[in-house]
């Protein structure tokens, strides 16, 4: 299964005084067993593209073929579509609508006319996958969850029908860290189960950098750059002027200077000119060990390589890092 996108413009509220061209000229391809993050600033049409991929959303222009079927095309049986492109939305609320958690997360498998023994099979499956307890929350009400259930239920829902595409609008957003990591390992233990494409929207940069193969970045309906985690997040002044951010370990890296320049024996961690690495936590506190080795205890003093500390000495005229 591979994803074809071909000049792809969605227009909202098109001819009115206040129409927003949300994705603008979009093209892409997306091969099988890739894992793509998107990311982009708040309101960049990362949500409008995506629900173009199971047809909830129909372009003004271009095209979308899902393996070989143009589903733009008159006639596109919708719902063999949405068999093999599974969404979770931003808001899980609007997804939820069974009176038990059991029912909600059967729904789908019972659309494709499965049998009832492996509807049950495909339901425990999905909650164990999302971390959802069988005998506490198969029978409750989907409407009593709290947002991390209702967003586990949600997600269980769509694995349940074990799409070949699996795409997650924010799946962690608002969580807490538990619930957060929770998702995270859920969405590599589907992925592993299923191989297949999954498709990652998200503000996390962390979770982005963490999870994904290739990253897209969205700037005011616009894909404006696509390519491998450590090639988008190595690159952090595009990023800050597209709005966005670097992972924090990345982030905090550059700040302390430990972004691989010579001598500091620390390899090529990333940062603003390094292309590299995407560090995370465990690599940021390696980076400032083996920074601390090479360079003597003042080699992490919080002041940024080239700019003047409170004595207006820089840190190269310090002599740190020879
Ligand atoms: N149903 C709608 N009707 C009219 N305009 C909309 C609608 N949904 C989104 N928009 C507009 O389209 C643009 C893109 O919105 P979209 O929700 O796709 O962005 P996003 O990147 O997903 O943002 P966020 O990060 O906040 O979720 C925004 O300007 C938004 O206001
Ligand atoms: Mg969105």
């Amino acid at each position: 299964m591979t994803i074809r996108v071909e000049h792809l413009t969605h227009t909202y509220n098109k001819g009115l005084a206040y129409e927003t061209k949300a994705v603008d000229d979009v093209s892409f391809e997306v091969a099988d067993g890739e894992f793509i993050g998107v990311v982009g600033h708040t309101g960049s049409g990362k949500s409008t593209l995506i629900q173009h991929l199971n047809g909830i959303l129909k372009p003004d222009a271009g095209r979308i073929w899902i393996g070989d079927i143009d589903i733009t095309a008159k006639g596109v049986k919708m719902h063999e579509i949405r068999k093999r492109v599974g969404m979770s939305f931003q808001y899980p609320e609007y997804q939820l609508f069974e009176e038990t958690v059991y029912k909600d997360i059967a729904f789908g498998p019972r659309n494709l006319g499965l049998a009832d023994d492996e509807i049950d099979e495909r339901v425990r499956e999905a909650m164990s996958l999302v971390n959802l307890k069988f005998d506490e929350m198969a029978e409750r009400s989907p409407f009593e969850l709290s947002g991390g259930q209702k967003r586990r239920a949600a997600i269980a829902g769509v694995i349940a029908m074990r799409p070949e595409v699996l795409i997650l609008d924010e799946p962690t957003a608002g969580l807490d860290p538990k619930a957060h990591a929770d998702i995270l390992s859920m969405i590599n233990s589907v992925r592993e189960r299923m191989g297949g494409i999954v498709i990652l929207v998200s503000h996390n940069m962390d979770d982005i950098a963490a999870t994904t193969s290739r990253v897209f970045v969205m700037d005011t309906g616009r894909l404006v750059r696509a390519g491998a985690p450590a090639e988008v997040f190595s690159d952090a002044g595009y990023m800050r002027g597209v709005g966005l951010g670097l992972p924090q370990a990345t982030e905090m890296a550059a700040m302390l200077g430990l972004d691989g320049e010579p001598g500091a024996g620390v390899g090529a961690a990333a940062g603003e000119t390094a292309p590299g690495t995407i560090l995370d936590m465990d690599g940021l506190v390696d980076a400032i060990v083996s920074a601390r080795i090479a360079r003597g205890p003042d080699a992490i003093d919080g002041t940024p390589r080239g700019e003047e500390d409170r004595n207006g000495a820089t840190r190269d005229e310090k002599g740190v890092g020879e």
